[in-house]
């Protein structure tokens, strides 16, 4: 068993540099576009032999030191009663947004052993296959709450702003469901075997600082503090584009903080002060020619090294344009230029 990954998120000394990346299982990967020709992606999110075929592919193609689960974020909003679909070329579609007090108490929190069955059947089936740890994973209530609102993606945010700065109590009522129900998806996922958590708070990055505090952050630590108290495994915030917010994320309550490529690996490192840090290249940077590439990860190794534990990953998901040969040179470079 390969236990670099879960050291380094404790802060252990480990023999190199683990490294995984941010959505590695997907379309870039020629593997995986042959089982997702024959089906779509949602009935392949609800098929666990096809979720731990594409989850382990990468982990056996390039030798990364932990597998996150084949799912997506928006899985369980499905099943808290809203109609999901993904559209080809424009991403997750919700046809009815939730955007009034109506829409907001129809919604429920699911039960997950009984509405996302598949998920703890995926970790089970994961579990006995692997030789790296397997990391679970959800989205952050604000995040989750903007593809509900605005009924997809977004660029302005402006469905979700409006019922922030408008409605506050409706805004607060959604983040409560969507907080329950995402703290009992990852308490069942723990439960099933998943071995660390990691919560995407892929849209952080678009808030104020002074209403990241008050609409997003207390939602995130809820959520942390409720796993504390069940599991002692490692549990990992990203939050994206967050570098204005690193004053608050540190009192996430995580172990680990994740980190977009907008600050240098080394002043991530300081801001987070006691964690571990996740993070942090940027994806497009895997379009370096092969031997710039090399440099890029040796510098940011070195940069690193004052970390008490790093666990090297992109700055956000691997683009499905990026050469599968890249995604190599990255994780061999990692491995041999960080051995001590
Ligand atoms: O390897 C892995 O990381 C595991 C699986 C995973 C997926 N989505 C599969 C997926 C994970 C961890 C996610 C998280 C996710 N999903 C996030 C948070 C991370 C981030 O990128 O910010 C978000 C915001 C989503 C929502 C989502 N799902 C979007 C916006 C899209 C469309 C855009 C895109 O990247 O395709 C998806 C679809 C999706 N999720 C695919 C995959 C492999 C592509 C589906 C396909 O095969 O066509």
């Amino acid at each position: 068993m390969n236990d670099t990954f879960l050291k380094a998120c404790r802060g252990e000394q480990t023999p190199y540099t683990p490294v995984w990346f941010m959505r590695q299982a997907g379309r870039y990967l020629p593997e995986y576009q042959k089982i997702r020709s024959k089906v779509s992606f949602l009935e392949l999110c609800k098929r666990p032999e096809l979720c731990t075929e594409v989850t382990l592919q990468p982990v056996d193609i390039f030798g990364f030191d932990a597998a996150i689960l084949f799912s997506d974020i928006l899985i369980p909003m499905e099943a808290m009663g809203l109609a999901l679909e993904f559209h080809e070329g424009r991403g997750p579609v919700f046809p009815q947004p939730v955007r009034d007090r109506q829409a907001v108490d129809a919604l429920v929190v699911p039960d997950p052993k009984e509405r996302v069955p598949f998920v703890m059947e995926t970790i089970r089936l994961l579990r006995r296959a692997l030789q790296v740890p397997l990391i679970g994973f959800a989205g952050a209530p604000f995040t989750l709450a903007t593809y509900l609102i605005e009924g997809g993606s977004s660029r302005v945010f402006l469905h979700t702003k409006k019922m922030m700065f408008q409605e506050p109590e409706l805004y607060h009522d959604l983040l409560e469901k969507i907080t329950a129900c995402t703290s009992s998806y990852l308490q069942a996922q723990a439960r099933a075997g998943a071995q660390a958590l990691q919560l995407f708070d892929s849209w952080a990055g678009i808030l104020a600082p002074c209403d990241y505090e008050q609409f997003a952050l207390p939602y995130v630590q809820s959520i942390i503090a409720d796993l504390r108290a069940m599991t002692d495994i490692p549990l990992i915030y990203f939050a994206n584009n967050g570098a204005t917010l690193t004053g608050m994320t540190v009192t996430a309550g995580a172990d680990v903080l994740g980190f977009d490529w907008r600050l240098p690996i080394g002043e991530a490192i300081q801001r987070a002060g006691d964690h571990a840090v996740q993070g942090n290249l940027d994806p497009l940077a895997l379009f370096l020619p092969a031997d710039r590439l090399e440099q890029r990860v040796k510098g940011m190794l070195s940069e690193a090294r004052a970390a008490r534990g790093y666990i090297f990953n992109l700055g956000h998901g691997i683009q499905p344009e990026t050469p599968p040969d890249q995604v190599r040179i990255v994780v061999d470079a990692v491995h041999r230029h960080s051995g001590r």
